[in-house]
């Protein structure tokens, strides 16, 4: 499938994206969303992919946020109409169970910064800027920044990020526990690509039930993430993976995976 303003490519087990309007930044207008919600249920429907790495092209930008221009004269009884931004939620992070990563190259604000926090986890090149300056527009995140960045990083930065609409640099960023890992800008995809690899290769069953698990903890109280984990570990003991994934050790080879 040929797309406008993102390009996707399979690598084996992994599904690579790639925002693609360098020249705006890689800016999150209506068709790359549209076109993000095809690509992502695509990827989730395929039982060949086990995990996708969403990237932004050019060496500038993850993505600069949602675009500006298509929103500067938009009527506020339109935003609300449409419940702008909300497909971001509804039609991608719920919708894809399999784990992604956010390979984060440059510039992620606004809603850049927001979509990669959608993401499982966020790899990031020594060159990320990460920010909310949506308060500089007149306007507050609204793709979720606020609270995936508070949950992210706790109250003091984010409401310095927010309040200020300074950026965070990657040093500050890992150090923060926004993202799992720094590395150089020239071995950003490789490292990305190579985690999502390894989680690709894993038992699928026990991939998307490891991220749903972590997930809960934002979701629901301790004790009812507990049972919550207790149940899908005793759940996933019923799996022919887990019977491979355990014969497999005892046997000291690698296992082979079904899915079931
Ligand atoms: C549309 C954008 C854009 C954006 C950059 N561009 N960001 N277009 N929407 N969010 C365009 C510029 O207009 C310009 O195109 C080209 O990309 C290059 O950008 P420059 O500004 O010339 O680059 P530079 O001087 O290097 O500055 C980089 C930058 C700056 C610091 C990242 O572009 C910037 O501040 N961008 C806006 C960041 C931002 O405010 N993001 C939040 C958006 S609101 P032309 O054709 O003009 O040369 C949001 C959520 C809103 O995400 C939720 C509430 C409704």
């Amino acid at each position: 499938m040929t797309y406008e303003t993102i390009l996707v490519e399979q690598r084996g087990a992994v599904t690579l994206i790639t925002l693609n309007r360098p020249q705006a930044l890689n800016a999150l207008n209506s068709t790359v969303l549209a076109e993000l919600i095809e690509a992502f249920a695509t990827f989730e429907a395929d039982r060949s992919q086990g995990c996708a790495v969403i990237t932004g092209s050019g060496e500038k930008a993850f993505a600069a946020g949602a675009d500006i221009k298509e929103m500067s004269d938009k009527p506020s009884a339109e935003f609300y109409a449409e419940d702008f931004f909300a497909g971001w939620t509804s039609r991608i992070v719920k919708a894809t169970r399999k784990p992604w990563i956010a390979a984060v190259n440059g510039f992620a604000l606004g809603g850049g910064c927001e979509l990669a926090m959608m993401a499982d986890f966020i790899i990031a090149s020594d060159t990320a800027k990460f920010g909310q300056p949506e308060i500089k527009l007149g306007v507050a995140p609204g793709m979720g920044g606020s609270q995936r960045l508070t949950r992210a990083v706790g109250k003091a930065k984010a409401m310095d990020m927010c309040l200020t609409g300074r950026m965070m640099d990657a040093a500050e960023a890992e150090r923060s526990g926004l993202v799992s890992q720094v590395v150089p800008l020239d071995r950003l995809l490789e490292t990305a690509l190579k985690s999502a690899e390894t989680i690709a290769a894993m038992p699928p069953l026990a991939a998307t039930m490891n991220k749903e698990m972590v997930n809960i903890a934002f979701e629901t109280t301790l004790e009812t993430g507990l049972v919550m984990e207790r149940r899908m570990f005793q759940v996933l003991t019923a799996t022919e993976d887990k019977a491979e994934g355990m014969a497999a050790f005892v046997e000291k080879r690698p296992g082979v995976w079904k899915g079931k």
